[in-house]
C-alpha cells in the first residue's frame, strides 16, 4: 500500500507548535460519526462507521473528557461471533497496536461488560469494565506476521462487548525486536514515567512513535505504592539524547526519581501475570554532578543472577550525562505483583536514579487456520462476493468459527463442514477444494454452481455431499464410490451424464441420482431382468448362505444347500436366520427401508455368480444360483422366473418377511 511505503515525522521535539503530521498512523474512533484531526494532537483520526464497520451500533458515552474518541463508543451484538477490525501492515515490520475502552455508561446496568480481545488467533485480553469512567488501554507490540491483522472481539460473558478506539503505529528499526519474536507478542503490562511533571500521560507528539507512558502520580490501586523514604523527584530542561534502540521520548527522559536515602523501590500490579517478560530500565544522568560525586546502583529486587550483580554507573554506561542508557531484560519471569528496587553500591556518593520503565508480557502466537484450507473458504466466498455471509471477517475458525463452517479444534484449525446451502453461489466449485484434508461435510446444495465436480480424491474424511439442486455437468468421477468414510451422496438435479460408478451401487453409501438425464448405470447396457434377489448372512466365519423367505421356504433350501455344499466349496455351510439382508438391483436406487442396506448393480451379480453358472437348487419361483461377492462375501441368488404380478407380490412379501431387507427393482 502506497500510504505505508514511507514513514514521515514532520515533527520536532523541542518545537511544539509544529502541527505534526505521521502520515502512516492508523486511528479509528470506533462509533464515532465523523472524520476529524484531533485539535491536541494534530492526529487525523476516522470514524469506523459503515466502511470499517458494519455490524454493531455507536452509542453515546455519557462522560465527556474532552477526547472526542471517547464521546462515543461501537456496542457490538450478544452472540455467538468474533467482530473484527482489519488493519494494513507490511509484513515484518513491527508495530504498536492500541485499542481503548471507556464504556461511559453511568446507567444503572446489571452488570458492566466483559469480553475477549483478540490479535488474529491470539487470546489478547479480557476486557472487564469495574469503572464505567475508566479508559481501559490495551496495548501490543508486534512483529506483523502478514500483509493485515485483525482486531477482534468476541466472547461475552456479561454485558455487549464494544470498543472506544484502534491506533495501528510503525515503530522504527528495531525497537522491541526480541529473540522470540516468529512466536510470540508482547502484551505491554506497563509504561511508567518517573517524575512526572503532571498527572497526564505522555504520548504523540511528545512521542513520535505514540507510546503512552504512564505518569507516576498517576493514582490506581495497587500502583507504584511502597515508595522507599527519601525518593525525590527531578527534572532537567536540557535536551537528553535517547538514539538508543527504543527511543523514549526525550520529555519522558527529562524526569526522574532519585533515592536520596540509597534506595528507589516501588511496587505495581503487573495484570495477566505471572508470565515470561521483556523489560526496560530507561536511565539518564540529568544531574549535575561534582567531581566527587559518583551515582552507582544494582537492581536488587527481583533477583536475577545474571543482571542484579551488574553496576549501573548512568553516567559511564551512557558515555557521558543527558544520554540515554538502556539496559533490557530479554526474559525475566515476573510475579502478578512486581517489586522493584535500586539500591547504591558502597563506594557511591549519590542514591540510584530512575527516569522510566517498560515491561511487557510474551505472549505465545496462536497459529491461524491452515493457509491452503482459507484459500478454499475464500475462493467460495468469490462465488457470491456480494452476500453478508462472504464478509465474515478475521479468521474462519478462531476465536469463534464463521456461521457458515466448522472447524477440528488442532493446532492450526482445519475446516471440518461447509455448509452453503441455497447461498447464491454462482460458477464452478474451486479445484482447491482437494486441499481440505479434513473436511467431513459439504453442503453446497440449492445454489446456480455450474461445471463438473473438481478432484476431490483426497478428501478422505468427507462422509456427507450435498450437491443437489445446481447446474452441475460431466460425468461422476470413479473414485467417489471409493471415498473410504462417505455415507451420503446427493446429486439429484443437475446435468450430470455418463456412468455411475458402481462402488456407490454397493449399498455403503445412501445415494440420490434423480432427475439427472443423462445418467445411468451403465453404458450400452439396459436392465430389463426382473430380479429379486435374497441373501442371509451366517452368523458364523462370515459364511453366507441361502435365499430366505419364509421359514419354511428356509428350511427347504437349508436341506438343498446343505445337500449340495459338496458341489460349491468343501467348508459346510450353515444356514442361519440372522441377521438376513436383502439385495436387490433398480434403475433408480432407491433405498426401500429400514435396517442394513446394501445395493449390488446388476453388473456385478452377474460377475459374482459368474454369469449365474453354478445352480444350487431351485424354488417355489424359480432358480437359485451361487455367488461370491467381490468382498468375500457368498450369497445365493435366486431369480424369479415368473414375472407375473401374482407371484411378484408373494415373493416380495416373503422377502419383506425377512428384515431387515432393501429391496429395489427394476
Ligand atoms: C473517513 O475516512 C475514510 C478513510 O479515508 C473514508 O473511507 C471514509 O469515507 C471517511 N468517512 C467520512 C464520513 O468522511
Ligand atoms: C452510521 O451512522 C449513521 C448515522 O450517522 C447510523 O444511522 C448508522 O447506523 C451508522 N452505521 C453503523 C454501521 O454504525
Ligand atoms: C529511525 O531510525 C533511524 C536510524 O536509527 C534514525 O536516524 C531516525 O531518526 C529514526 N526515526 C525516527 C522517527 O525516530
Ligand atoms: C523541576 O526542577 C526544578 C529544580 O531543578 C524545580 O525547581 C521545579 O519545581 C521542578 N519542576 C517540577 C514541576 O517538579
Ligand atoms: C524465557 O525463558 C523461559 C525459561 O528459561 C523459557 O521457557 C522460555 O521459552 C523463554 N522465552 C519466552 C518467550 O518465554
Ligand atoms: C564534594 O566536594 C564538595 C566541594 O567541592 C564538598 O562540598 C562536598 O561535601 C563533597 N561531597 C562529598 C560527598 O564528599
Ligand atoms: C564517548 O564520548 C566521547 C566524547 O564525549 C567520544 O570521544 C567517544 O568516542 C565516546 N565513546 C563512545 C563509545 O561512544
Ligand atoms: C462443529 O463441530 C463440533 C465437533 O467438532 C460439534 O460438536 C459441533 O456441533 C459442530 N457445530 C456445527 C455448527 O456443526
Amino acid at each position: 500500500m502506497d500510504l505505508y511505503s514511507h514513514f514521515l515525522v514532520l515533527c520536532l521535539f523541542s518545537v511544539s507548535s509544529v502541527i505534526c503530521q505521521v502520515t502512516e498512523f492508523i486511528s479509528i474512533d470506533c462509533g464515532g460519526t465523523s472524520n476529524y484531526t484531533d485539535p491536541i494532537t494534530g492526529l487525523a483520526w476516522i470514524s469506523d462507521n459503515g466502511t470499517i464497520m458494519k455490524y454493531g451500533k455507536s452509542s453515546e458515552t455519557q462522560i465527556s473528557n474532552g477526547n472526542m474518541q471517547y464521546q462515543r463508543r461501537r456496542d457490538f451484538p450478544i452472540d455467538s461471533n468474533k467482530y473484527c477490525y482489519t488493519l494494513g501492515t507490511n509484513e515484518r515490520r513491527r508495530y504498536l497496536v492500541r485499542a481503548t475502552f471507556q464504556y461511559g455508561s453511568l446507567e444503572n446496568e446489571d452488570a458492566y461488560p466483559k469480553f475477549d480481545l483478540y490479535l488474529d488467533t491470539t487470546k489478547w485480553s479480557t476486557v472487564v469494565v469495574l469503572d464505567a469512567a475508566r479508559v481501559y488501554v490495551k496495548e501490543m507490540i508486534i512483529r506483523a506476521p502478514s500483509g493485515s491483522i485483525d482486531v477482534c472481539i468476541c466472547c461475552a460473558t456479561t454485558g455487549s462487548p464494544f470498543i472506544s478506539s484502534l491506533e495501528l503505529r510503525p515503530l522504527n528499526l528495531s525497537m522491541y525486536a526480541t529473540d522470540f519474536e516468529d512466536n510470540f507478542f508482547l502484551e505491554v503490562a506497563a509504561r511508567v514515567n518517573f517524575g512526572a511533571l503532571s498527572k497526564d500521560v505522555i504520548r504523540y507528539p511528545d512521542d513520535p512513535y505514540d507510546r503512552i507512558w504512564d505518569s507516576d502520580l498517576a493514582k490506581r490501586q495497587n500502583y507504584l505504592v511502597g515508595v522507599a523514604p527519601g525518593t525525590v523527584r527531578i527534572n532537567t530542561s536540557k535536551y537528553v539524547d535517547t538514539r538508543t534502540r527504543e527511543y523514549p521520548p526525550v520529555k519522558v527522559m527529562q524526569t526522574a526519581v532519585v533515592g536520596t536515602e540509597g534506595m528507589l523501590s516501588y511496587r505495581l500490579n503487573l495484570e495477566d501475570f505471572p508470565a515470561n517478560a521483556r523489560a526496560f530500565a530507561y536511565f539518564a544522568e540529568i544531574q549535575e554532578l561534582g567531581a566527587n560525586e559518583t551515582r552507582k546502583f544494582k537492581l536488587q529486587q527481583p533477583y536475577f543472577p545474571d543482571y542484579s550483580n551488574a553496576v549501573v554507573n548512568i553516567a559511564e554506561n551512557a558515555n557521558g550525562s543527558y544520554s540515554l542508557y538502556e539496559p533490557s531484560y530479554m526474559n525475566v519471569s515476573l510475579d502478578f505483583i512486581l517489586s522493584f528496587s535500586f539500591v547504591k553500591t558502597r563506594d557511591s556518593t549519590l542514591g540510584p536514579l530512575l527516569n522510566a520503565i517498560e515491561i511487557s508480557k510474551y505472549l505465545k502466537i496462536e497459529p491461524k487456520t491452515d493457509s491452503k484450507d482459507v484459500t478454499v473458504l475464500n475462493a467460495l466466498r468469490y462465488l457470491s462476493a456480494e452476500s453478508a455471509w462472504a464478509n465474515e471477517q478475521g479468521d474462519p475458525c478462531v476465536p469463534a468459527h464463521w456461521e457458515w463452517v466448522n472447524c477440528t479444534s488442532t493446532t492450526p484449525p482445519r475446516i471440518t463442514k461447509i455448509a452453503l446451502s441455497g447461498k447464491n453461489l454462482k460458477g464452478e466449485i474451486p479445484p482447491e477444494i482437494n486441499n481440505l484434508e479434513q473436511l467431513t461435510e459439504l453442503w453446497l446444495d440449492g445454489n446456480f454452481l455450474t461445471g463438473t465436480i473438481p478432484d476431490i480424491s483426497n478428501l478422505v474424511n468427507l462422509k456427507i455431499v450435498h450437491l443437489e439442486n445446481n447446474k452441475l455437468n460431466g460425468p461422476l468421477p470413479k473414485y467417489l464410490g471409493s471415498l473410504p468414510k462417505l455415507q451420503e451422496l446427493y446429486i439429484q438435479k443437475n446435468f450430470f451424464s455418463g456412468k455411475v460408478p458402481s462402488e456407490l451401487l454397493t449399498g455403503k453409501v445412501i445415494f440420490n441420482c434423480e432427475h439427472n438425464p443423462g445418467l445411468h448405470e451403465e453404458a450400452g447396457k439396459k436392465m430389463h431382468l426382473k430380479l429379486i434377489v435374497g441373501i442371509s448372512i451366517g452368523t458364523l466365519a462370515g459364511l453366507l448362505v441361502a435365499v430366505i423367505g419364509s421359514l419354511l421356504f428356509l428350511r427347504n433350501l437349508q436341506r438343498r444347500t446343505s445337500h449340495q455344499k459338496s458341489e460349491v466349496q468343501g467348508n459346510s455351510l450353515r444356514a442361519s436366520t440372522k441377521p438376513s439382508t436383502m439385495y436387490s438391483v433398480s434403475r433408480g436406487w432407491h433405498m426401500m427401508n429400514e435396517g442394513v442396506s446394501y445395493y449390488i448393480s446388476l453388473p456385478e451379480l452377474e460377475e459374482a455368480t459368474k454369469h449365474f453358472s453354478k445352480k444350487i437348487g431351485r424354488g417355489s419361483f424359480g432358480n437359485v444360483y451361487y455367488g461370491q461377492m467381490k468382498d468375500g462375501k457368498e450369497v445365493a441368488v435366486k431369480i424369479m422366473a415368473d414375472s407375473s404380478s401374482h407371484l411378484t407380490r408373494q415373493f416380495v412379501t416373503e422377502v419383506t418377511l425377512c428384515s431387515p431387507c432393501i429391496i429395489c427393482w427394476s
